[in-house]
């Protein structure tokens, strides 16, 4: 009888056995037959209590069953694996003919742009380019220059000032400070260019930014002349604008220079004829320039009797605006990627 119930279990332990499909049923059913309480554990514990004569026979049913039960076991388990595996593989497959996504690279923003293009202009005429502090002592941005601490042409310059107990220290509002500071450094020939931002204490509208960069250039050599000014912006104009621009030198003020021009250029929308962006004018203001006030290089211990130079001041957003039509200024610092992305000319 007891190799009936032997036969029994068997058939039982196969049927579930067949039935588990996944690992964690595989290991539920070894527990309950081969693990350290299962029933074929048991059933072998148990041969002790047998008649003796039962023993050999019975022994020997319940250890083929083992032996049957474990390679069963083996093979389901393989099998289980085999299928998870594939069934997973499947579930992952990459198509590998799908095309890659590409990087979305950014672009240099308008005015880095332009910095590099005006800069590059002037490398090739033998400028240096060099740059200098966004924070800055008032000497360098309005005494050195020639304009003293009541002169009224200081409130031209709307200054943004830091609190400082002891000496006056500005955001600076031009990068003429740049003139002074390269001067004090060195001596004849000097020919920089200066890109950088800038500050102003401006209402912000279309055409004001309360920051923004300007490129300063600075000439100085024995003889050096206005006319070497004026050759040198007509040739920077016509690199940047076209070879067929015209040019005009206009008288203007700055303390800083002497005698001080606004330079500017035949309209390129209307090549003269007057228009939107020229104001009817036909004419576009690119930049001041003028010779350096004897002053000023006298405040850097330069002899004026031996040197001369001249130094020029462009805003560049606003060569932004003039060359790509942009209406606002403001466009520049609201980080609008619809903006921006139309200039996507990609520069080395
Ligand atoms: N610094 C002047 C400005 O901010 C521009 C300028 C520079 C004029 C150099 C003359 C010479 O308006």
């Amino acid at each position: 009888m007891e190799i009936e119930r032997i036969r029994a279990l068997r058939e039982r332990a196969l049927r579930e056995l067949a039935e588990a499909s996944t690992q964690e049923q595989l290991a539920t059913w070894h527990a309950r037959y081969l693990g350290r309480r299962g029933e074929i554990t048991l059933l072998l514990r148990g041969l002790g209590s047998l008649a003796p004569e039962e023993r050999p026979m019975i022994g020997r049913a319940a250890n083929d069953l083992k032996e049957e039960l474990q390679q069963a076991y083996v093979r389901q388990e393989t099998a289980v694996r085999e299928r998870e595996l594939a069934a997973r593989i499947a579930a992952e497959t990459i198509d590998v003919t799908l095309p890659g996504r590409t990087p979305r690279i950014g672009t240099l923003h308008p005015v880095t742009q332009m910095i590099r293009d005006v800069t590059n202009i002037f490398a090739h005429l033998g400028f240096q380019v060099v740059e200098g502090p966004e924070v800055e002592y008032g000497y360098y941005a309005f005494d050195a220059l020639n304009i003293p601490p009541e002169h009224p042409a200081r409130d031209v310059w709307d200054t943004i000032f830091i609190e400082s107990e002891h000496e006056e220290i500005v955001l600076r509002p031009h990068t003429s400070p740049m003139q002074i500071r390269v001067m004090e450094r060195r001596q004849p020939p000097i020919r920089v260019v200066v890109p950088g931002r800038c500050y102003r204490y401006e209402a912000v509208d279309a055409t004001h930014e309360w920051h923004f960069h300007q490129i300063e250039g600075l000439a100085v050599d024995e003889r050096i002349t206005m006319a070497d000014l004026k050759g040198t912006l007509a040739e920077f104009a016509r690199q940047l604008f076209g070879r067929e621009r015209r040019v005009r030198f206009r008288c203007d003020f700055f303390p800083f220079v002497e005698p001080g021009v606004d330079f500017a250029i035949d309209c390129m929308f209307c090549r003269g004829e007057g228009c939107r962006v020229c104001g009817d004018s036909g004419w576009i203001e690119i930049l001041g320039a003028g010779m350096v006030h004897p002053q000023v290089l006298r405040n850097v211990g330069y002899d004026p009797e031996r040197y001369t130079g001249w130094a020029f001041g462009m805003g560049v957003e606003r060569l932004v605006m003039l060359t790509y039509g942009v209406p606002d200024i403001r466009y520049f610092y609201q980080g609008d990627l619809r903006f921006l992305q139309q200039f996507d000319r990609i520069v080395p």
